[in-house]
């Protein structure tokens, strides 16, 4: 077990620390002068770190290459806002030394209850030919095992063991909601473009020392990937219809939303659409989370750099907290008085509050943003389209 990860940075700002990582890319570079340098991503199960060696480097080029796990010595400092190590030693590790846990970070939720939550929403499908087509996915014992563990991305969201899984169930819980306020999308299309938007990162994505990606995906990326692996499962469904068909592989190549973010067409039908804008909100949403989680004991209420995102972070309870402290300020201002109407009486001591004052407040404010939500689509009386199932 280490006693230094990349998430232990901000108590080490300018110290040198010694541990072990494994190294997600190793680069040999030129300084201006013209001599090389090495610069290095290292990672283990709490993040990566910019490491870069700019002296002595001839004893290291040949020393240690990309995946393998190494020993190092370097200064922790920041540049540019972002954590880097400057590298004085580095070693490659004996196996016997090597315990694999430190490096691949894991999602800290039950993954057979995500995969009984994907289980129980596969059940309230109406669409027999979706509903079978999903079941012969998740049936696959080796589908089945490798959708357990896969990472949903290399860096930019979800990047752990477990996490596509866990994007895959906060996408399906998204869709639900959704389809509440919009019943003419077909929940059953749209939870099926859910299930298999990113299942070609099975393939795609290596995740056995870092989360890296394989030849395959490197090539041909998760999209291409999916339409194999789909067309393999439709071939086990005689009679499954053409037109499903072609809306299935749309949702899939246009789930990205843009030609820059690959996908080779836009999302031209509702659930297309719809797909597209809630796989985004979940993964940034996720990225905004990790990321305040991982610089958690910063006091700034300020984020370093969000790379998925292009822009720093601001935590938005540190700020808040930070604002209260600074102006002492406990109680929250009054409302403004409206024309016309009598002024509240606040209750003599002892005396109880009314009914309405309390209750509806404390009501609205409890519980979690999506109990919230269920609360405003009753009391909206939106019907549910399909049965509830988480
Ligand atoms: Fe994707
Ligand atoms: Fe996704």
């Amino acid at each position: 077990m280490k006693d230094f990860y990349i998430c232990d940075c901000a108590r080490m700002e300018n110290q040198t620390i010694t541990s072990f990582f494994v190294v997600a890319s190793k680069q040999v570079k030129s300084k201006k002068s013209g001599d090389l340098y090495l610069s290095v991503i290292l990672s283990d199960r709490s993040g990566q770190l910019q490491a870069n060696m700019w002296d002595n480097v001839a004893d290291a080029l040949n020393a240690f290459n990309q995946d393998d796990f190494v020993k190092v010595k370097g200064v922790i400092h920041k540049y540019n806002g972002r954590w880097q190590l400057t590298l004085h030693k580095v070693r490659r590790l004996a196996d016997i030394e090597i315990d694999y846990s430190d490096y691949i970070p894991k999602t800290s939720k039950d993954i057979e209850q995500l995969w009984h939550t994907l289980s129980a929403f596969l059940e309230s499908f109406q669409n027999p030919w979706l509903k079978n087509l999903v079941h012969e996915f998740m049936a696959d014992d080796a589908i089945a095992i490798a959708y357990k563990n896969a990472p949903a991305a290399k860096t930019l969201h979800h990047a752990y063991v477990g996490g596509l899984l866990d994007h895959v169930v906060s996408l399906f819980t998204l869709c639900d909601l959704a389809v509440r306020n919009y019943p003419q999308v077909d929940r059953d299309l749209l939870l099926t473009g859910a299930f298999l938007h990113d299942i070609g990162k099975l393939q795609e994505l290596a995740y056995q020392r870092s989360i890296a990606y394989t030849t395959k995906g490197q090539l041909l990326g998760h999209m291409i990937i999916e339409l194999e692996m789909l067309h393999q499962k439709i071939a086990l469904l005689p009679g499954f219809p053409d037109e499903l068909k072609i809306l299935i592989e749309h949702m899939i190549i246009s789930h990205h939303g843009q030609y820059e973010f690959g996908s080779p067409k836009l999302p031209m039908f509702p659930e297309a659409l719809m797909l597209h804008y809630l796989d985004d909100l979940d993964s940034k949403m996720e990225s905004m989370r990790a990321q305040f989680e991982r610089e958690g004991e910063l006091d700034s209420p300020w984020s370093s750099y969000n790379a998925s995102l292009g822009r720093p972070l601001l935590n938005t309870k540190k700020f808040l907290a930070k604002g209260l402290v600074a102006a002492r300020v406990l109680e929250a201002p009054k409302p403004a008085a409206v024309a016309g109407a009598p002024e509240p009486v606040a209750p003599a001591a002892g005396e109880p509050l009314d009914d309405g004052d309390v209750p509806i407040v404390a009501e609205a404010e409890t519980g979690s943003p999506l109990e919230a939500l269920e609360r405003k689509f009753a009391a909206h009386k939106v019907t549910p389209v399909g049965s509830k199932t988480r």
